[in-house]
C-alpha cells in the first residue's frame, strides 16, 4: 500500500510513521526524558504544536529556574494527520511550523531545540504517560452550516472528547492537566472532569484528576511570543490541589510579576471570560459596519472619523474592521457560548441576542465588498465576469500567514461566482488550506455556499508583486500587510499596463494616494469611505 504522506507548507512530503514506528518513537523520547529527570526537569507535554500549541511549547522550554538552568523539558505532541504531521518533523529540525512576523519565534525555537534541546516534537500519545503537565492546545471548531447564521451551527466536540480520553487513559494521577483550548463554557467541569474521572476510576485511581483551565490570549503577528509570555493569564481549577497547581505552573512559564494573573473561583468563569472577550470584540467591530455603510454613502471617511473618536481615551479601541473578521477565534467564540447555553447547560430559551447578530454581520462583511469592486469595474466599464481582479492579501489580519477565515476568502469566491479571474499575492501566506483542500474537506468549505468554485482548488498565491499585477483590470487591497501600506500608485499602473479599478478594504489609502490614482485615469472605491467622490470631482473638476 502506498504510504500517505503530510505536505509542509514548503512542499516537502513526510511520509506518515509507520505501525513499527510509534514503539521506535516512544523509546526515543523516554530516554530523552530519563536524561531530562537526571537535571531535575519538570517534564511537560504541550499537545497540539498549532498556531498557539507550537509557541507555547517554546516559551515553556525557555522557563529557567533561579539559578538560570533550563527547568522544563517540553515534548510537543501532535497527532500524525496527513493535514499536520509534518509540523513534527519541521520543528524537530529547529525550525518554527508557523510563519510570524515576530522576530522572536525562530530564534527561540532553533535554541531551545537545537541548542538547549529543551523541546522535542513528536507523534505518540504514550509519551503523557511521562508528563508532570499536559498542557492541551488542540483546536476545537464550531462548525456553521449556512453563510450568515451562527446559531444554525455546532461546535465539534468529538476531537476534544478524544483528546480528554487519549489523556485520562495514559497521565500519571498527579499530572497537571491544563486545558488552554478555547472551549465552550462549562466543558471543564461538564466534560472532561467526569470523562477523566471515569477513566481513573476504572484505573483504580482514588484521587480526582488535577484539572485546570486557562485561556490563550495570543495575538500572532509582531508580538507573538510577548503576547503569550508577557501577558495577563487568567486560570482556575476544578478543585483547590488543581488550583495551586496551575497558580504555580504559570508563575513559572509567563512573566506574572509584570503582568499578575487573575485566579477565578470555576473553570466555567475562566471559560466565560475568554468567550465574552473575544464575543466583546466582534460586536465592536460588527458595530462599525453599518457606520461604514452609512459613511460610504454619505460622503464620510469612515477612517477620519474613527481617527477623531479615538482621540478621546475612553473610546481609544474602537477599531475599523476590513473586509470580513477572520482569525480562528472572533468567528466561533462567541457561538461556543450559544451553543454551550443549550448543548452543555441545558437551557431551552434565547439568552443571546447581541452576540450572535455581530457574528453574522462580520461572516457577510465581504460580500458588500465583493459589490464595491463590481462597481468600481462597472464604473470603467469592465464587466466583472471575466474580469481580472488581483487582491493583495490571503491572511486574516495584517503581517501573519493564518488564513482561517479570513475575509478575503469569502470575497475570492463571490468574486468568482461573478465570473471574476482571481489572482491572490500574501508575502506570509505560501498555500492557501481553505482553497487547496475545498474538495477534500467539503463540510468544512464555504465553497458549499457559492457556485462556481470548482476552478479555486488551483489558485495559487502569488509572491512576486510586479509580475502579479501584468494586465490586471482591479485590483483589492485586502489586507493591511506592512508591504501594501505605501504602494506607488504610478508604479502599479505601469505594472497594469492601463488604468485600473482600486478597492480599498482596510483604510489603506490616503487622499494623496486616492487623488493620484483618479488622475492616473483609475477608479477608486473604500468601504466605508464615503469621501472618495468628491475627490474624484475634484480631479475631474481640475481637467476642466
Ligand atoms: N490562533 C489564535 O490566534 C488563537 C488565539 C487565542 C486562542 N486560540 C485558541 O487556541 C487553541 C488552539 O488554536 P490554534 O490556532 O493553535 O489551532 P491549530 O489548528 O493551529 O492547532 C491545533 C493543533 O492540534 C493538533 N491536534 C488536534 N487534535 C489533536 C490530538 N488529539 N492530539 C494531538 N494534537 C492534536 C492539530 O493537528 C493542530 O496542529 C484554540 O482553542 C484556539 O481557539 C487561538
Amino acid at each position: 500500500m502506498e504510504r500517505l504522506t503530510s505536505i509542509s507548507p514548503d512542499g516537502i512530503a513526510y511520509p506518515l510513521p509507520r505501525e513499527e514506528d510509534y514503539v521506535k518513537e516512544f523509546k526515543r523520547i523516554e530516554k530523552l526524558v530519563a536524561g531530562a529527570k537526571k537535571k531535575g526537569q519538570e517534564i511537560v507535554v504541550v499537545m497540539g504544536v498549532g498556531f498557539v500549541g507550537a509557541v507555547m511549547a517554546a516559551i515553556v522550554a525557555d522557563t529557567t529556574n533561579a539559578k538560570g538552568e533550563a527547568s522544563k523539558f517540553v515534548i510537543g505532541m501532535q497527532r500524525p494527520s496527513t493535514r499536520s504531521y509534518w509540523k513534527i518533523p519541521v520543528l524537530n529540525q529547529g525550525v518554527s511550523p508557523v510563519k510570524a512576523e515576530d522576530p522572536e519565534v525562530d530564534p527561540m525555537i532553533r535554541r531551545r531545540v537545537l541548542e538547549k534541546k529543551t523541546l522535542v516534537a513528536t507523534f505518540v500519545y504514550d509519551v503523557l504517560r511521562l508528563a508532570d503537565a499536559v498542557i492541551v492546545d488542540v483546536q476545537l471548531d464550531y462548525a456553521k452550516n449556512e453563510l450568515g447564521n451562527v446559531r444554525n451551527g455546532q461546535v465539534d466536540m468529538v476531537a476534544l472528547e478524544e483528546s480528554f480520553d487519549v489523556i485520562g487513559r495514559r497521565v500519571k494521577p498527579d499530572c497537571l492537566i491544563l486545558i488552554e483550548t478555547t472551549v465552550a463554557p462549562g466543558t471543564t467541569e461538564q466534560v472532561a472532569l467526569p470523562a477523566i474521572r471515569k477513566i481513573f476510576r476504572q484505573r483504580s485511581i482514588a484521587t480526582e484528576p488535577l484539572l485546570a483551565h486557562s485561556y490563550e490570549r495570543v495575538m500572532p503577528g509582531r508580538d507573538y511570543v510577548a503576547s503569550i509570555r508577557d501577558f495577563w493569564r487568567v486560570c482556575s481549577g476544578v478543585n483547590e490541589e488543581a488550583k495551586k497547581r496551575v497558580v504555580k505552573f504559570l508563575n513559572e512559564v509567563i512573566n506574572t510579576r509584570k503582568f499578575p494573573l487573575t485566579v477565578l473561583d470555576r473553570p466555567i468563569e475562566s471559560e466565560t471570560a475568554k468567550v465574552v472577550e473575544n464575543s466583546y470584540r466582534a460586536t465592536i467591530l460588527a458595530f462599525l459596519d453599518e457606520w461604514s455603510l452609512f459613511a460610504e454613502r454619505n460622503g464620510v471617511d469612515i477612517v477620519k472619523v474613527i481617527k477623531a473618536i479615538k482621540m478621546r481615551p475612553t473610546h481609544s479601541n474602537i477599531i475599523f474592521p476590513g473586509p470580513g473578521i477572520g482569525g480562528y477565534c472572533l468567528p466561533k467564540d462567541g457561538g461556543l457560548g450559544v451553543w454551550a447555553n443549550r448543548h452543555i447547560l441545558g437551557f431551552e430559551d434565547d439568552t443571546f441576542r447581541i452576540t450572535p447578530l455581530a457574528i453574522d454581520i462580520n461572516d457577510t462583511r465581504a460580500l458588500h465588498a465583493a459589490q464595491l469592486v463590481r462597481d468600481a469595474l462597472r464604473n470603467m466599464n469592465v464587466p466583472i465576469a471575466s474580469a481580472e481582479v488581483l487582491l493583495l492579501g490571503a491572511s486574516y489580519r495584517e503581517d501573519v500567514g493564518d488564513t482561517r477565515y479570513s475575509g478575503s476568502e469569502i470575497l475570492i469566491r463571490r468574486l468568482t461566482e461573478m465570473g471574476a479571474e482571481i489572482g491572490v499575492h500574501d508575502p506570509y501566506v505560501d498555500r492557501w488550506w481553505e482553497f487547496e483542500n475545498q474538495e477534500d474537506y467539503p463540510s468544512q468549505s464555504k465553497a458549499v455556499f457559492f457556485r462556481n468554485q470548482k476552478k479555486l482548488k488551483d489558485l495559487k498565491v502569488l509572491k512576486d508583486l510586479d509580475e502579479a499585477m501584468k494586465n490586471i483590470d482591479a485590483l483589492v487591497l485586502a489586507v493591511r500587510h506592512e508591504q501594501y501600506l505605501h504602494l506607488d500608485p504610478e508604479k502599479i499602473v505601469k505594472s497594469a499596463g492601463h488604468p485600473i479599478a482600486v478597492i480599498d478594504c482596510f483604510g489603506i489609502l490616503d487622499d494623496l494616494a486616492i487623488k493620484r490614482y483618479f488622475e492616473l485615469g483609475c477608479e477608486v472605491k473604500g468601504l466605508g469611505r464615503g469621501h472618495i467622490q468628491r475627490i474624484k470631482d475634484q480631479v475631474r473638476r481640475a481637467r476642466g
